[in-house]
This record gives C-alpha cells, structure tokens and sequence, in this order.
C-alpha cells in the first residue's frame, strides 16, 4: 500500500512515501526551496517524491497529515499568508516589528486556538474541514483516497518510536508548541502508543529558547543551536534570577512572561548578564527540568529505553545528558527531530507499524551519473571518471593530504545532519582548521566541528557511547570525549569536551564506511571531520549543480560527486585522477 504523509506548518514542511511500513522516500521543502527550515504546504518535496520514486498520483492510496490546530487553520485556508508568516517570523527582530510580525505573533503567542488540544469530537469535525482544504491542494489525488489527520506530539511520538527499533520505550517529544501542546510523554508497547502525560504550549521551552534566540540577534527557529554552542562558554551559576520554569512531578510551569514582554525580560537579563552565561543557565534549566521528568516516568513506568523528538531535542547537549542518566539503558534521537519529521510521524501513527531500527537517513533526492556529468561539463571545471574502490582510496589519500573535501554521493540525507552523502570532509587533527573551515563557509567561530568515525573505534573516542549508538549513526546526540579524542582531534571538540560524533558502520553506511577504512589505514585513526555540504545558513545541496556552486563559491580543494572527481580550475586531476598541483 502506498501511502503519502504531508507536514506543514510555519516550519520544516515535508514528505514522506511509504510502501505499507518500507520508506520509499523522505524529504524537505527547504532543499528546494534553498530557505532553510522552509515551511507553508511542501509543494516542491511532493513533486520530486513523486518524480524520484516513478509513483504517480494513481499509485497513492491514502494521506496522512500531522496538525489539526497547528498551522492555525486559517493560514491553512490561505498558503500565502502561511508563507508571509515563516518570511516575518525569519525575518523578526529587534529592530523592525512590522504589521506581519504582530500578526504572526499573535496567532502563535496570543491566539487561543494555539492553546487548544483537540478532543476526540473536535478533531472530528475539524478533520472534515481540513480534508477538502487538504484535497484542494492536492487535485490529482483520485477523490476515492482517504486523507488522515494526526495530532502533532502523536506524530512526533510515533516517528521516533518507530525508527528507534524499540519494542518498548518510554516516547518524550518537546517543541514550541503543536496541537496546543509543547511536552507529551508516552509509552510505546509493540505497535501502540499510548500518552501518559503531556504539557501545555503555555509551558514550553521550544518558545522560550525561541525567543532568547531572537534577543542574542540570531534568526528564531533556525539559530538556536548556536546558543547550545555558546552555553558552554558561560557559566549558568552566575545568574541569579528566578528560573521560570518548575515541575513537580505533576505539572510543568512557566511563570515568565509572554511574546514582546518575554523578550524585554530577557533583554533585561542581557543587560546584567553576558550572553554565553545566560545561554548556560538556559541550558541548565532545561536539562534539568527534561532530565528530572525523565527518571520520574522511567521509575513509574519500569522503562530503560527513551526516545525522542520535537525541535527541543535538535539540543544535542540535552540528548547527552539524558544518555547519561543511570535510568537510561538506550537513548534514541529521532533523526529529523523537528517538524521536518512530522510526515513520517503521521504515517507510522495512522497505520501503527511495529517500530523497525531505522538503518540510515538516506532518503532523499538522487541524481544519475549522466545528470552529473551534464552539470560538470557545463561548469567547466576539470575532472575525471574513476571506479569505486579507486575513489574510495583517492578521498582518503587527499584527506590524509589534508585537503578539504566535498562528498556528493547518491541518495541526500533527511534531516539536518549531513552523513556522508552531502558532506565536507577533512582532517580533525589539523591545528587552524576550524579558522579555514569558518573562513571558507563563512560560519560563526564559536560553533564546534563534528567528526565521524568507525562504530568499532568508537570506544577509544567517545565516553558512553554504547547507551546512544544508534543515534550516534545520525549526529543527533553529543559525548564526552576521551583524552585521546581531546589530544589528537581537538578540532572536533568544543570547549567543555563535548563532541558531537557521527558513529559510521558497515552494514548502514558502506562507502562512507569502506573511505573511513581507507583513511584509518594510511593515518593510524578513521577519525575524521565531517561538516555539512552547504555556505553557512543555506540548506545543505541537493543537486549537483549546487554542489558546484558551492565547491566554487568555497574554494575546497576537490568535489567528489559518485565516481566523478572535480578539482579546481588551478588544480586540475591527471589521468589517474590525482591531484596535478
Ligand atoms: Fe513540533
């Protein structure tokens, strides 16, 4: 059964299509788009799921669409005020609050219906409402052709719980808010998933690090990990202000203020406090909070296994204090933990599919080596044609060189993370990468690098890794580093020791597997950097012809797209596909 699942909202707009519980294909609206966290309907992602998978509109029988509150029905009814929204609330701060800021503001911050948690009898009639809004987007669905509506922290619960493999676990999902909701907790048993407990988007610390973000000047739903990179430079004791959230086992509080009022308090706070500081105790208060809810329903429940999702749990320093927790036997990250996942959510819950470990994210668009030849060709840059084992020592060999790499291979990753198929890579030992890297991509300074390496080294590298080995395969989760990691790969360890690394093994990954291998062999380590295949605050490349630009606009050393090695114009590549310079 073909079955397609559709996520909209402000943000993160998305696809996913499925045959019965077999992905088919999986991505984002910002890929085509080229506007990260792209939200409104996913017009472009359903286009090129339908043209990359050979499915046609005959072929889908049944939708499923994550939201019944949540986009506000009303920016459902009109998809350009949708899209005017997520441009104003991109666009927001401190400076310029224009007529759509105070518009979007109101139906996130103000609007009642944000605050509502559909009941059985209202999703009902909301969903014969949503329904012909949904059909009118989509005019070739044959009209026979049932359309599901999923509430939002369902989805997000049912995604995670049904990649992590678990046969039971306990399911947490936080975000800003969805369904009028900002925290669920969840039992997944077999193929049920059952809520225990959820909290009110009145709570929610999606909105308020939304809002912290926008005061440090960086864009809001796009920028807040920057700040769980700048946490680590503060010190969280140093704030002496009330923290505004409690739980007490029952109910999650928050006693601050709201929207333009929250904003001032926290302006306040940055008067009296530097920004890294007030980053930390942000950061603490979190993971307290989450942490602390966490053993509690592990304790009720008997649970040893968590999984995760929602916006909140993109904070990679949050996943690594829950794997920490003595609670916690496996910890699993959903890997487009955002609502970018919510399409895949949708399904899994309409259908309810026994949890299945997902083997990798790669997922999205794929391009043929013909496609690839074309766009080379017609950017004029030298290059050469070699065969897989051939490339997969020349990569190596040029990491080992250390040049900086571009990889571009087959199917693009889902989610935000890059894992080897649209990547940057190099090597971690390297004193004054991090400038270069930042430099070259123009990224902020204080953002850490990631590495990648082999599952059977991991031991030597990572504290704990075996709680969080799984999520590790997709960078969703960040480690303690051993002293070897902190002495010989300092490039890829932030400032309190912390690496957010990538565990790459045979089985899901082979030929990123198979280049790791090759570079262990002539380095002594598989560690390796591995950044994604983007300029600083684009989405990561999907076509080849964006790999192209990119590699341009960059001035890496050398483009690996399948088997095609591509240098720059002062480089060149001789016969054998070697450097020339
Ligand atoms: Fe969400």
């Amino acid at each position: 059964m073909i079955i397609l699942g559709i996520s909209e909202d402000f943000f993160d707009a998305g696809v996913t299509i499925c045959n019965d519980d077999q992905i088919l294909f999986m991505s984002n609206e910002e890929r085509y788009t080229r506007r990260k966290n792209e939200g409104g309907f996913p017009y472009l992602s359903l286009e090129n799921a339908l043209k990359q998978t050979g499915l046609t509109w005959k072929d889908i029988e049944g939708v499923c669409v994550s939201g019944f509150v949540t986009p506000f029905p009303f920016f459902r009814l009109f998809p350009n005020l949708q899209k005017k929204a997520f441009v104003s609330r991109r666009e927001k701060n401190q400076k310029s609050e224009t007529y759509w800021n105070n518009i979007t503001e109101w139906a996130v911050s103000y609007n009642p219906i944000s605050y509502i948690n559909p009941s059985e009898g209202m999703k009902k009639n909301l969903s014969i409402i949503l329904r012909k809004i949904i059909r009118k987007r989509l005019p070739f669905l044959p009209p026979h052709i049932p359309i599901y509506f999923i509430e939002h922290h369902e989805a997000h619960a049912w995604g995670s719980y049904f990649c992590s493999g678990y046969d039971e676990a306990l399911i947490v999902t936080a975000d800003g808010m969805g369904d009028g909701l900002s925290l669920t907790v969840s039992k997944g048993q077999g193929n049920t998933v059952t809520r225990l407990w959820k909290s009110s988007a009145k709570s929610s610390f999606g909105l308020f690090f939304e809002n912290l973000t926008e005061v440090l000047g960086f864009v809001p739903c796009r920028d807040e990990g920057k700040l769980t990179g700048l946490s680590a430079h503060g010190d969280a004791n140093k704030i002496k202000d009330e923290n505004p959230f409690s739980w007490d086992g029952d109910i999650l509080l928050y006693k601050g203020p709201y929207g333009k009022k929250l904003r001032g308090w926290l302006l306040q706070l940055l008067s009296k406090y530097s920004r890294e500081d007030l980053c930390a105790w942000s950061q603490s208060i979190l993971e307290q909070t989450i942490c602390s809810l966490i053993q509690y329903w592990l304790n009720k429940t008997g649970f040893k296994k968590v999984t995760v999702a929602g916006g909140v749990f993109a904070n990679v320093l949050l996943n690594q204090r829950i794997h920490e927790l003595q609670e916690v036997e496996e910890l699993f990250v959903y890997p487009n933990m955002g609502d970018g996942g919510l399409s895949l959510g949708a399904i899994c819950s309409q259908y309810q599919f026994y949890p299945k470990s997902l083997p990798h994210a790669f997922w999205g668009d794929c391009f043929s080596n013909d496609d690839i030849k074309t766009a080379i060709v017609k950017c004029g840059l030298p290059f050469k044609e070699l065969d897989s084992q051939q490339i997969f020592s020349f990569i190596a060999e040029c990491i080992y060189r250390k040049k900086i790499i571009a990889r571009f291979y087959d199917k693009m990753e889902w989610g935000p993370r890059a894992l080897g198929n649209r990547s940057i890579l190099c090597d971690s030992t390297m004193r004054d990468i991090t400038e270069k890297l930042n430099d070259m991509l123009k990224r902020s300074d204080f953002m850490p690098f990631a590495p990648a390496l082999l599952d059977e080294d991991a031991e030597q590298f990572l504290v704990g890794y075996e709680k969080a080995r799984h999520a590790a395969e997709f960078m969703t989760c960040c480690f303690q580093s051993t002293q070897k990691m902190k002495e010989q790969h300092e490039a890829v360890v932030h400032i309190d020791g912390t690496t957010r690394a990538q565990i790459v093994k045979k089985e899901n990954n082979p030929t990123f597997y198979e280049i790791l291998k090759h570079y262990k062999n002539l380095s002594g380590t598989s560690v390796v950097l591995n950044t994604s295949f983007n300029m600083h605050e684009s989405p990561i490349v999907r076509t080849p012809e964006e790999a192209l630009q990119t590699f341009i606009e960059s001035g890496l050393d050398y483009l690996f797209l399948n088997n095609f090695v591509v240098a720059q114009i002062q480089n060149g590549v001789n016969d054998n596909g070697k450097h020339t310079e």
